[in-house]
């Protein structure tokens, strides 16, 4: 694997634990605030995040490449107002990381680098995904914002999300 690639392939793998961090920080936040059903929701994204450094890590490892762990910047903010403003901001990060994402896949094509290509070609459908999933979090709690009921109810279907290990 070339030198360019293997670093910036590193950065991602730190960058998926980053976003791990972030959606345990959220976690946590949204149980104190009562909204368990959103915290379990983030726990599992916290869980497919680190899916998501396992998977790399597993492709890096296949190449022969070197594996570097960065040290993990602290989730600065500790606390949202709200579950839109929580899902807001993932929304935000998730944009962040597809953009990482095809930076990557940009880097691989100019450097025929096919089988990375291949593997990144998992991501970037997973951010398809990814994306989705919080546009259509994000579109529900717009729709149920007026009513508490209808939130609670919300809450407690976010919280009937089932963890499946993901693997590419
Ligand atoms: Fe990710």
């Amino acid at each position: 694997m070339e030198k360019r690639i293997e670093e910036a392939m590193n950065r991602q793998i730190n960058m998926e634990y980053e976003s791990a961090y972030l959606y345990l920080a959220m976690s946590l936040d949204a149980e104190t605030k009562g909204m368990t059903g959103l915290s379990q929701w983030m726990f599992i994204q916290w869980l497919e995040e680190l899916d998501h450094a396992r998977i790399l890590q597993k492709y890096m490892l296949s190449r022969g490449a070197r594996i570097d762990l960065f040290s993990i910047n602290v989730v600065e903010q500790k606390s949202w107002k709200n579950a839109f403003d929580m899902i807001k901001d993932s929304l935000e990060h998730e944009r962040n990381v597809t953009k990482s994402i095809n930076g990557l896949m940009k880097m691989a094509k100019e450097l025929d680098d096919f089988a990375t290509c291949s593997r990144l070609q998992w991501f970037v459908d997973e951010q398809v995904e990814e994306e989705e999933s919080m546009r259509d979090v994000l579109g529900m709690l717009i729709m149920v914002s007026d009513c508490k009921a209808s939130l609670l109810q919300y809450d407690r279907w976010l919280g009937e999300r089932k963890y499946l290990q993901k693997s590419a």
